[in-house]
């Protein structure tokens, strides 16, 4: 899978770490930086991940910042993609299963890496359950033209 990933300061150890992961487990991996810890902004590599989801140069994308919290508010601002602030394997599969969600916002403050690896698992293999669960998925997208 063609993966789109980023952080901030706050999350830039473990993003260093899940890129690792990620290209170990045999996906094409796209780190869109920061390339140190230095202090920065999250909204300007929120954008460049859910630019590459959003205009097709990603299949899903990656962001990890102190609680994933900015990260996801400022990336499901961009039109297309569905962003969810994850801390819970459960809760990854179930943004795929029922919101088909295409980015996915980690903590790296609060959560583990080894945690943060098995989210990352249950995100990219859960598919998305279709059925009941499309028409609402095309109602939240519909919002990005409000
Ligand atoms: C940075 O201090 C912190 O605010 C940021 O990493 C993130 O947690 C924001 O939601």
């Amino acid at each position: 899978m063609r993966i789109s990933i980023a952080s901030d300061h706050a999350g830039f150890e473990q993003k260093q770490q899940l890129v690792d992961y990620l290209v170990f487990r045999g996906h094409d991996v796209a780190d869109r930086g920061p390339d140190s810890d230095d202090r920065v902004d999250y909204p300007d590599y929120a954008v460049l991940v859910a630019g590459d989801v959003a205009e097709g140069r990603a299949d899903r994308g990656v962001l990890v910042c102190g609680t994933g919290i900015g990260m996801a508010m400022a990336a499901d601002k961009v039109a297309g993609v569905r962003a969810a602030n994850i801390v819970t394997p459960e809760f990854a599969a179930l943004c795929r299963e029922h919101n088909d969600a295409n980015v996915i916002a980690l903590s790296g403050r609060f959560v583990e890496l080894s945690e943060n690896e098995k989210i990352l698992d249950a995100f990219l293999e859960t598919a998305f359950g279709e059925g009941r669960h499309a028409g609402r998925v095309e109602k939240i997208m519909a919002l990005d033209e409000c």
